[in-house]
């Protein structure tokens, strides 16, 4: 694992923003997987920047979103497909039908789940895969469990994950206890990963993510068997790595 640790988020979101470009730039028909929440907005807004200045192109670009609440129409202000909208896509030239969210409304969640796992294969496999990380250790929305879920498939949301997510939401019950995200598998196939985490309620994860047991309660500490893993962190998340930097 590559682990830069930046001084602050605006930092941290130059960097992260820095490697896809050069992703981009090296091949202009990659596949990006890409993530939601709090942590990438930066890294989109710098993107966006990039592009309104012609340094960057998404014309050729295909992605893949790692997760979807399920229940939510993507036209729902809450859902993650409004959410790369609002942030990333309707800013940047990216055709639309080359961008894909599993269907939060898909009346056959397994079919959806094949057919997840089919189109990515048929794009060639993805290039350069970004993530956030849960408190709890989720990448995606594969949350602490007994065994890693393999593939795309249907999750039932943590206690702390909804929590986390609820001030997306008018209130507790609101947020969705169910959500369709990549599995493990999918993502250790990404030949490269970008990490991303930011402020010191992650440094203990950050840390368990790095130097801890790879186990499936910490779902990131897969990524110690990944062989191009790049983590992003400002200070405060990178605070517990101690002396290994
Ligand atoms: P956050 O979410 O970026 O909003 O902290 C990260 C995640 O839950 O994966």
């Amino acid at each position: 694992m590559r682990i830069i640790v930046a001084n602050d988020y605006d930092q941290l979101s130059s960097r992260a923003s820095d490697i896809i470009a050069s992703q981009l730039i090296l091949k202009p028909n990659s596949v990006l997987g890409l993530a939601t929440g709090s942590t990438p907005i930066g890294t989109y807004a710098k993107l966006i920047g990039m592009f309104q200045d012609g340094k960057i192109d998404f014309a050729d670009v295909i992605a893949f979103n790692l997760d979807e609440y399920y229940g939510l129409a993507a036209q729902d202000h809450r859902s993650y497909a409004f959410f790369m909208a609002t942030h990333f896509f309707n800013h940047i030239n990216i055709p639309r039908e080359r961008t894909y969210i599993p269907n939060g409304l898909a009346p056959d969640i397994e079919e959806e789940c094949y057919q997840y796992e089919a189109k990515i294969r048929q794009a060639g496999g993805i290039d350069l895969q970004l993530l956030g990380i849960g408190h709890n250790g989720h990448i995606g929305f594969n949350e602490p469990d007994v065994k890693f879920e393999a593939l795309t498939h249907l999750v039932h949301l943590d206690e702390d994950t909804i929590h986390a997510n609820a001030r997306f939401f008018a209130s507790l019950d609101e947020v969705p206890r169910l959500a369709i995200s990549m599995g493990i598998k999918t993502i250790m196939h990404a030949r490269k990963i970008l990490l991303l985490a930011s402020g010191k309620e992650k440094a203990a994860t950050i840390a368990g993510m790095v130097h801890g047991k790879i186990t499936p309660e910490l779902p990131a500490s897969v990524l110690q068997l990944h062989p191009d893993v790049t983590v992003v962190v400002d200070k405060e998340a990178g605070a517990a790595l101690g002396s290994i930097r």
